[in-house]
């Protein structure tokens, strides 16, 4: 009797043992995701901050005719127009071509206003967003320095493969300083904006520079992987921490030779 009742006394120690462990377990595991969430929603307020931060600045510095329309979503966060609007300020680019238009063809303008000096060709597959920001650019008092393109997207070889990309042919035939890659949107099609480097880059001049919205996606990283191996004339630096949609930004590795850009920028050596 008494081993029965020493047995029983046994397992249910056993029992307890057993549940004090699994219940700790899961206290754990809820303090880690606990702590997990806090370290999420930490970075998502710094990242509003600075987002808030961009666009005051942007406000500022650029000093618009009339308020903006809005940043973020589809269109370019502020931190990545912030970027592109310092680089040309300090840089004068003569010749800019963007893939996609927007808020972004607004900033751009303004700063080629400001410079008082170049252009920007905006390639927009979309009519109806191609009126819209012809009709902001007229807003801003912006229309002699950035043209919206018509370019809907038609089927093209490049590198062998098929592709959608913009109908270029009303783009210019000029060596360009500033190349802007946010488009076309990634519902498109595979790999939609590959076609730019093959495109785009061996025209860069050799001062020129890309930028690349929305770098952080895993489309884009395979993306930018590719024109990183086919293009090794060229430097891609990859932010994805401090930029909210991540940004990669290119130029040319060494601009001192006598080879031409083109020549450089479609890595056919030095
Ligand atoms: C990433 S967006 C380009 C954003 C642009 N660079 C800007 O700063 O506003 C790529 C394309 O999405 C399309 N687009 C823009 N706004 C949109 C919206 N609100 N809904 C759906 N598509 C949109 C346009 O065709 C645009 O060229």
């Amino acid at each position: 009797m008494q081993t029965y009742f020493l047995a029983a006394i046994v397992v249910l120690l056993g029992l307890s043992i057993s549940l004090n462990l699994y219940l700790l377990r899961k206290v754990q595991w809820v303090f880690r995701m606990a702590d997990r969430l806090k370290h999420t929603v930490d970075r998502r307020f710094r990242q509003q901050m600075r987002q808030i931060q961009c666009l005051q600045a942007l406000q500022q510095d650029l000093s618009f005719a009339r308020s903006l329309p809005p940043a973020g979503g589809k269109a370019a966060s502020p931190d990545f127009l912030k970027l592109l609007a310092d680089h040309i300020l300090r840089e004068k680019p003569e010749v800019v071509v963007e893939c996609g238009s927007g808020l972004s063809t607004i900033v751009i303008s303004r700063c080629l206003q400001l410079n008082g000096k170049g252009h920007l060709f905006s390639l927009e597959h979309m009519e109806e967003f191609a009126e819209q920001t012809r009709k902001e650019l007229d807003r801003q008092g912006l229309s002699q320095w950035g043209s919206v393109l018509d370019a809907p997207l038609e089927p093209c070889q490049v590198d062998g493969r098929a592709f959608n990309w913009y109908r270029s042919h009303e783009l210019p035939d000029l060596v360009i300083d500033l190349v802007i890659v946010d488009g076309p949107p990634a519902r498109t099609g595979t790999s939609p904006r590959y076609p730019a480097g093959p495109v785009l880059f061996p025209r860069l001049s050799f001062r020129g520079a890309v930028f690349i919205d929305d770098a952080g996606r895993p489309e884009e990283l395979a993306v930018i992987a590719e024109w990183r191996r086919n293009f090794p004339s060229l430097n891609f630096r990859t932010d994805l921490d401090e930029f909210e949609k991540g940004v990669c930004t290119v130029r040319i590795a060494d601009s001192s030779g006598s080879q031409t850009a083109a020549r450089a920028a479609a890595g056919a050596g030095s």
